[in-house]
């Protein structure tokens, strides 16, 4: 059994540690840009993190303009705010969308490579800055992965994948997830647990450590995520959930997803559906796809989440399906891509931009077909 496995050095898991954030990441740079949304600083989220920057002396620029499935243009302009400030470091702060900005701002900027350069796979060739990435929802995992995903100018969802991309720290405060509203704690719990499934059964890369860390991902997951919707003040199931979300990015990183976020990406892409969201829709269909290829390790799956299962793989593999289905029910997500303005007539073009995304699709236990695209989209219409 041969394989690598890589994650971000230093990681820092504990309540309140956001508000501690200046001495955690004192020494690392002096004139950080602090990349976030504008709706973190609504929910009063990032006060705290910034002072404690402040109070530690750094000369802290503050760019609150990352926008949600970050569209290159925005990500541009964060690379520009933060050579304007002759910035020596980076800190994402937020969902997946403000760490992926931050990780291709710390790419750039004191590169001369352009974003359009280091799209695709191994294609950063400079030194990357100082990067401190802190999770704001439990989905991505982006703190501990090498993957960020921009939008183009065509609204299309590719991708910068490189080992520069792994942050020097993640910083893991379960209590900034405590506010998250419902449907965004259920769609990205959703994403986290996809995360989990899909590095469980790539049929390149699994291996016995993605493998353990899916496992245990997909036990915390699926154990908390209705806790977390329900009581959101719950801080044992916050604190499962941001932990779960982790160890789901550190396996998949290493054995990356399928054909769920292949599928997932257009909605995205075209239609601006939350990514989580996007993944929860296409889950039921994908797996159902999967089923005859991948029986035995959905059966495996089959007792993390539902201990107790009988019968042979196919068996278990229906349970599996069926048990996870009903706990993304009962949070309460749109099952239905009409819930969501999408018609009949876009199908096709949704189905040719999944086609495009061959860098996921071809980890997918089964062979996914334009015609196979088209006709789970018709399922979930
Ligand atoms: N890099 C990776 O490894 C990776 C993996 C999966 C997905 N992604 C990408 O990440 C992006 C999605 O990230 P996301 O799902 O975390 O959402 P997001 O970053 O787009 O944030 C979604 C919304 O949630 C709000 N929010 C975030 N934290 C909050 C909190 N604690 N309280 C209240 N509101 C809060 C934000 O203000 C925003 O409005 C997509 O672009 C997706 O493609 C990246
Ligand atoms: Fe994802």
């Amino acid at each position: 059994m041969n394989f690598t496995f890589h994650t971000t050095p230093e990681i820092i898991f504990r309540e309140g540690a956001s508000a501690e954030l200046g001495a955690l990441a004192a020494g690392r740079f002096k004139r950080p840009i602090f990349l976030t949304d504008k709706g973190l600083i609504e929910h009063g989220l990032v006060g705290p993190a910034l002072e404690s920057l402040k109070a530690a002396g750094l000369n802290v620029l503050l760019f609150d303009d990352v926008a949600a499935d970050p569209p290159e243009v925005k990500v541009i302009e964060a690379v520009d705010a933060a050579r304007k400030h002759e910035a020596d470091g980076v800190i994402g702060f937020g969902g997946g969308s403000s760490m992926d900005t931050a990780k291709v701002v710390a790419v750039l900027l004191q590169s001369r490579q352009t974003l359009h350069d280091i799209l695709g796979t191994d294609q950063v060739t400079e030194k990357r800055s100082p990067l401190v990435l802190c999770p704001t929802t439990a989905g991505t995992g982006s703190e501990v992965t090498s993957i960020s995903v921009i939008t183009s100018n065509d609204d299309e969802k590719v991708a910068v994948v490189d080992n520069a991309l792994y942050p020097d720290m993640a910083v893991l405060d379960a209590g900034l997830t405590l506010g998250l509203p419902r449907p965004v704690t259920a769609a990205t719990g959703i994403d986290a647990m996809v995360h989990a499934i899909e590095a469980y059964t790539n049929i390149h890369r699994k291996n016995p450590v993605s493998d353990a860390l899916a496992r245990n991902a997909l036990r915390l997951l699926a154990g908390n995520i209705v806790t977390a919707c329900e009581k959101p003040d719950d801080r044992n199931a916050r604190s499962a959930m941001l932990l779960g979300a982790m160890l789901a990015g550190q396996a998949f990183a290493n054995s990356p997803v399928g054909a769920v976020h292949g599928l997932a990406y257009p909605l995205g892409g075209i239609f601006h559906i939350p990514h989580g969201l996007s993944n929860s829709l296409m889950l039921e269909p994908v797996l159902k796809f999967n089923a005859p290829n991948a029986a035995h390790h959905y059966a495996e799956l089959a007792d993390v989440i539902a201990p107790g299962a009988t019968g042979d793989d196919e068996a278990r593999c229906a349970h599996f399906i069926k048990s996870l289905i009903e706990i993304v029910a009962t949070t309460g997500v749109e099952r239905r891509l009409s819930q969501l303005g999408i018609s009949h007539n876009d199908l096709p073009r949704m189905a040719e931009d999944a086609m495009k995304v061959q860098r996921v699709l071809q980890n997918n236990p089964r062979k996914v077909t334009y015609d196979d695209a088209l006709s789970m989209y018709t399922e979930v219409l």
